[in-house]
């Protein structure tokens, strides 16, 4: 049943990125981040991220890069898909807008 609901919420949230894909705008954007890295980024999602607030920019950047990188499946491919549909410029503009929110 969890893994259902798990599936669902990650099908809407696709859904919703798709429709929006084509005009980027960084609050926007920024609020599906918090809805599950929390407000201040300062949430450990299901208890196995890093509190990402503390992350320098360099570091969000090489966080997604290795998302990008790395094989699909298990947690770390949900983020996978959260980030691959932004483009380079606009992983920085996040990465900026994350690092500036919280330094
Ligand atoms: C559906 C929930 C969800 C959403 C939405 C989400 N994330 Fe994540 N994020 C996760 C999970 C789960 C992980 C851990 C994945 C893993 O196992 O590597 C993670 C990991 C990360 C990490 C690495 C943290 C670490 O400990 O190394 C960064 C950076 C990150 N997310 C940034 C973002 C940004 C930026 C956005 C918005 C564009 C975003 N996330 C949206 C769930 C989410």
């Amino acid at each position: 049943m969890k893994k259902v609901l798990l599936l669902i919420f990650c099908i809407n949230i696709i859904m919703q990125s798709q429709i929006f894909a084509k005009d980027f705008n960084i609050e926007y954007e920024i609020k599906k981040c918090q809805k599950c890295h929390g407000e201040n980024f300062d949430k450990q999602v299901l208890s196995v991220t890093k509190k990402i607030s503390s992350f320098s920019k360099k570091e969000l950047i090489d966080a997604f890069e290795k998302y990008i990188n790395s094989p699909n499946g298990g947690k770390a491919g949900l983020m996978k898909i959260i980030i691959k549909k932004y483009s380079k410029a606009e992983r920085e503009q996040i990465a900026d807008y994350i690092y500036k929110k919280n330094h």
